[in-house]
C-alpha cells in the first residue's frame, strides 16, 4: 500500500476509565484522508469525535492503533506533526494576555515562519475570515466567534498539508461560515487534505467529498458528498436514520 500523500488512521481504540461503562469511545477505527480531499465526521454528542481529533494531532495517545502521515507514525516521528494544522475548541488555543496579532506572530515564529511570510499568509487568510478588526485586541477580550476565527488562523498559518478542525463553524456568524467554506474549498484545491468534525449539516453537505458516521467507536456508514443536496436536508435524513433519532 502506498501511504505517501495520505493521513491514515488505523485501528484506533480508546477507552476512558470513566466513560460509558465497558464501551470503547473508539473501537478499532480506521479510515484515510487523501491530499486534496475534504472528509467530515458526523455523530451525536459524546460519540468520540473530539477524542479522535485529539489523537489524530498527537495530543492524546490511543490504547491501540496508530496515525500515520505520509508514511510516518506521528507518535514515533514527532517532526511529522508539523504537517498538520489543528483547531480544537477555539477558546483555549491562544494566550489570553497577548493580542490576536501577538499570538499569530508567536505561533508563526514557532512554526519557523519569517515576519514577511506571516504577513503574506495573514493577507491571504483575511480575505476569507475578515480578521483585521481583531488583530490589536487582547485575546481575553475577543467574542466567542472572534476567538474561533483566531483559532482557525493559528491552525492554518503555516499552510499545513493536512488541516484538522473540530467544529470550525461553532460561534461563527452566517457570512463567516460561508467564507470559511470557500476558504476550505480553496485550500483543498491547493492540495490540502481536510478533516472536520461538525454538527453543521449545511457546511458538511456543501464542502465534503466524504462523510463518515461514527457509531460505537467505528465507521457505521460513509456517504459521498457528490450524492448530496447542498442544503443539508438529505444528510439530516441519513443522520436520523443512522442514529435512530426521531
Ligand atoms: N479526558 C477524558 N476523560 C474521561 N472521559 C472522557 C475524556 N474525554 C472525553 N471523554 C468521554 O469520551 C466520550 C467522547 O467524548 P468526545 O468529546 O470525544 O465526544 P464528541 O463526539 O466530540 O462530542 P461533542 O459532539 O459533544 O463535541 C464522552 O463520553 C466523554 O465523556
Ligand atoms: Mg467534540
Amino acid at each position: 500500500m502506498d501511504s505517501r500523500g495520505k493521513l491514515i488512521v488505523h485501528g484506533l481504540t480508546k477507552k476512558f476509565n470513566r466513560s460509558l461503562e465497558g464501551v470503547e469511545v473508539l473501537d478499532d477505527l480506521s479510515f484515510e484522508i487523501n491530499r486534496e480531499e475534504i472528509v467530515s465526521i458526523l455523530a451525536p454528542n459524546g460519540y468520540g469525535k473530539t477524542t479522535l481529533i485529539r489523537i489524530m494531532c498527537g495530543l492524546l495517545r490511543p490504547d491501540k492503533g496508530y496515525v500515520e502521515i505520509n508514511g510516518e507514525n506521528i507518535f514515533n516521528h514527532a517532526g511529522v506533526k508539523k504537517n498538520i494544522g489543528v483547531s480544537i475548541d477555539g477558546s483555549k488555543d491562544s494566550y489570553s494576555n497577548f493580542t490576536a496579532k501577538e499570538n499569530i506572530k508567536y505561533f508563526g515564529m514557532l512554526m519557523g515562519l519569517s515576519n514577511v511570510e506571516i504577513g503574506l499568509r495573514l493577507e491571504k487568510i483575511s480575505k476569507y475570515l475578515n480578521i483585521e478588526r481583531i488583530l490589536n485586541v487582547r485575546t481575553s477580550k475577543l467574542s466567542r466567534g472572534q476567538r474561533q476565527k483566531l483559532s482557525i488562523v493559528l491552525g492554518i498559518l503555516h499552510n499545513p498539508q493536512y488541516l484538522i478542525l473540530d467544529e470550525p463553524t461553532l460561534g461563527l456568524d452566517l457570512k463567516s461560515s460561508q467564507t470559511l467554506s470557500d476558504m476550505l474549498l480553496d485550500m483543498k484545491s491547493d492540495g490540502i487534505g481536510i478533516f472536520l468534525a461538525s454538527h453543521d449539516t449545511n457546511i458538511i453537505s456543501k464542502i465534503s467529498d466524504r462523510i463518515i458516521f461514527l457509531k460505537n467507536g467505528k465507521v457505521e456508514n460513509t456517504l459521498y458528498g457528490c450524492n448530496l443536496s447542498h442544503d443539508g436536508r438529505e444528510l439530516e435524513k441519513v443522520y436520523l436514520n443512522v442514529y435512530d433519532e426521531k
